[in-house]
């Protein structure tokens, strides 16, 4: 073999081995290639399928919503089926101090504060419309018992054909209350004082609902209530009116005030004849009324003006009464409803 012919080998030699490391580097390539599509696909796959699971669970869920909708659906129908709830009757702090029941004593003050908008007071003089003695031009007493005072005024001097039933006293402030005891204390000492007069805040002339009635003559002198007529006819008739004689002789060891004959107190209707027909006392009326009545088992009364259920109760939402009906506080704990039924 010749020179020429050996060097023309191994250059034959190496462009094979040269041929055959591209080759084996593509083919090296092509394998690549082909594992990282097949990676890629599978993991595609993977995808497709958690998405189509997801899908899946989420179709379920939307079915238990249904389910759960449906089963709503049916406790709205069954609701419509049943009773409707009642409509409830809100009963405010406010309210506990305030209304014709109130009762104010030396145990239980009188709460200026909560009465301030319902107490509506009015000159006594100017509202009145009938002709009757004041005590002092500018006395007051509230609004709403200027008719039935009126009213008791006339009849009790038509029945005994006089014009001398009058008003001595009517709203006292706090500190009006506290010149009335101050001078009792003056005048007569501090046992008979506390005995007639009570200790300012506590008193039921701050309500507006309570007077002392008087003696008024024509010629401008006045006599004794105590003793007069006048006294008889209201302690037998006042409840027609709405009225109570507040402290009797029978009563002082639980009201604490000595026999007053001319000091009334206004409670309604009801609530009055209901007092003077079982010969109680405001204290005694709402302690029966407190231990013995509730919404379901009322008091009924039968007096002039219809028929009435009344009921104490401390809960601060009852349910609605049916008809009119009127709230009052005790002034210490709790409301009194009274219900027209008749
Ligand atoms: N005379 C009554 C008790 C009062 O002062 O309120
Ligand atoms: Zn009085």
């Amino acid at each position: 073999m010749t020179r020429q012919e050996k060097i023309r080998r191994r250059k034959a030699a190496r462009r094979r081995k040269i041929i055959a490391l591209i080759m084996g580097l593509c083919i090296i390539v092509l394998l690549a290639v082909a594992v990282f599509l097949v990676i890629k696909n599978r993991s595609q796959d993977a995808e497709k399928k958690n998405v189509q699971e997801t899908q899946s669970e989420n179709n379920d869920n939307t079915h238990l919503e249904d389910a759960s909708n449906d089963s709503a659906e049916d406790t709205a129908n069954q609701a419509e089926t049943a009773e409707p709830e009642p409509a409830m009757l809100e009963l405010t702090e406010t309210q506990k101090y305030t209304g014709d029941l109130l009762l104010v004593n030396d145990q239980y003050p009188y709460h200026f504060e909560e009465n301030a908008d319902s107490l509506q007071l009015v000159n006594i003089k100017e509202a009145q419309t009938v002709s009757y003695a004041v005590n002092k031009e500018d006395m007051q007493l509230a609004l709403r018992i200027m008719a039935p005072l009126d009213q008791m005024i006339a009849a009790c001097n038509s029945a005994l054909n006089v014009t001398t039933t009058g008003i001595s006293s009517a709203y006292r402030s706090i500190e009006y209350q506290q010149s009335v005891y101050d001078q009792y204390v003056a005048d007569y000492g501090q046992e008979y004082a506390d005995a007639y007069v009570a200790t300012p805040g506590y008193s039921e002339h701050h309500t507006g609902l309570a007077m002392d009635l008087g003696i008024y003559y024509e010629d401008g002198s006045e006599g004794s209530f105590s003793e007069s007529e006048n006294a008889v006819w209201m302690e037998e008739n006042a409840y027609h009116y709405g009225f109570v004689r507040r402290y009797k002789e029978s009563k002082v060891a639980i009201t604490g005030i000595n026999n007053e004959a001319w000091h009334f107190r206004y409670v309604g209707i009801p609530h009055a004849t209901y007092m003077n027909n079982n010969d109680l006392c405001l204290e005694e009326y709402l302690d029966l009324l407190k231990t013995t009545t509730t919404q379901e088992t009322p008091l009924q009364i039968d007096c002039e003006t219809g028929s009435y259920q009344v009921f104490y109760t401390n809960a601060v939402s009852i349910p609605q009464p049916e008809g009119t009906y009127e709230i009052s506080g005790n002034n210490s704990d709790g409301y009194i409803i009274t219900v027209s039924v008749g």
